[in-house]
């Protein structure tokens, strides 16, 4: 039995501006941005209830290769969570 191609995930991290994951990895890595309002800047993605921004700053991290601290981020982002189904993401993807 064939197995199917593998499936890329490619969920919508912004729920406010349906803004995927993709998307916002790309335009962090095309322009080395270092932060959430140059991300909002050219993707959108954080300009509404600010949900995303945990995950967004996750993202911005992995591009520079730094090691991110799990408890620094909730600190500074997670008190912004209202959405639902954010948090469990930002754990599946540390
Ligand atoms: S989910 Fe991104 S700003 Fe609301």
């Amino acid at each position: 039995m064939n197995l199917p191609p593998a499936v890329e995930i490619d969920e919508v991290i912004c729920q406010c501006y349906q803004v995927k994951e993709s998307t916002i990895r790309e335009v962090i890595a095309k322009d080395n941005l270092k932060d959430i309002d140059s991300v909002t800047g050219a993707c959108e993605a954080g300009g509404g209830c600010h949900s995303c921004h945990i995950l967004i700053q996750l993202f911005i991290d992995q591009n520079q290769e730094k090691a991110t601290v799990m408890e620094d981020l909730v600190h500074d982002h997670g008190q912004k969570v209202k959405k639902k189904g954010i948090l469990s993401r930002f754990f599946k993807k540390v």
